[in-house]
């Protein structure tokens, strides 16, 4: 197995990885110190089965059943298809997920990490971009920082200030989110480094603060962090499967492409732990 780092800000290629090396106990500590090391990691030229695909999940930690029963392979609740073809608006197919968020804010205990393996592309564009979220953090102006230290956000389902279309839920799958509190600043169980953890299409407003006040505070914590030097662009392949940290990125789907053109993912999410 040889792993290279393939961009600056973040990210890394995994070459030679097949499934009978799923079960070493060392491979999946390399793997595991890579995605700590490089945030995402891209896995090519894979070839899997539904079961190995779960069972690659569990190389990298508990995959979470997914909760819109709708979105399910049958017979293995860990695994969703996430298409642009899943549902239509207007009578057209959309894409979902095209404003930067980090998955799964909108429970108390996020994902930690979530996997795509890409199953349909579109011919030109439908890249899935990324942002470095310790990096941000990091190059923040101390006085912005400072403002944020100690400060939560109320993560909803449906944010009134969320830009991009959701999945409709049941009333039940609809109960089981209430709106939870997480803190700007987040750090890391696992690397100790801390980040920003925002999540813009879930965060509805500022714990504590009028709207006004927590909406220009938003807004300017969204300028920095979207800005194009902590960003980084998956172009996909067919037989990648890419794994990303959600406790230090954000992402987005680009939106760029003919979505009459099926761009459909086999995703699994994989347990977290409280944001402290
Ligand atoms: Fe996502």
């Amino acid at each position: 197995m040889d792993i290279s780092r393939t961009a600056e800000i973040m990210g890394a290629e995994v070459r030679g990885l097949c499934p009978s090396m799923f079960y070493t106990s060392e491979v999946a500590a390399e793997l595991n110190q890579a995605l700590l090391d490089h945030q995402k990691l891209c896995l090519k030229d894979q070839e899997l089965t539904p079961d190995e695909y779960a069972v690659l999940g569990q190389v990298f930690g508990a995959p979470k059943p997914q909760l819109v029963k709708k979105l399910h392979l049958e017979g293995i609740p860990e695994i969703s298809v996430i298409s642009n073809c899943n549902d239509l608006k207007n009578g057209k197919p959309y894409v979902s997920a095209n404003y930067w968020h980090t998955d799964g804010s909108y429970f108390a205990v996020p994902a930690k990490a979530t996997m795509l393996y890409g199953k349909a592309l579109p011919a030109d564009g439908g890249d899935t971009q990324f942002i470095n979220t310790y990096a941000v953090l990091d190059a923040m102006p101390a006085d912005l920082r400072a403002r944020i230290d100690g400060v939560r956000a109320v993560h909803v389902y449906v944010s009134r200030r969320g830009k991009s279309l959701v999945q409709n839920r049941s009333n039940d799958e609809e109960d089981k989110t209430p709106p939870v509190v997480h803190p700007l600043i987040r750090t890391h169980p696992e690397t100790g480094r801390q980040s920003l953890y925002i999540n813009p299409n879930r965060i509805d407003h500022i714990e504590g603060m009028s709207l006004e006040d927590g909406d220009s505070l938003l807004d300017e914590l969204y300028e920095f962090a979207f800005q194009e030097k902590f960003q980084h662009r998956h172009q996909w392949t067919l037989g990648d499967i890419i794994v990303w940290d959600n406790r230090c990125t954000m992402h987005r789907a680009s939106n760029d492409f003919d979505v009459t053109q099926r761009r459909e993912f086999h995703r699994i999410l994989l347990e977290g732990t409280v944001p402290v």
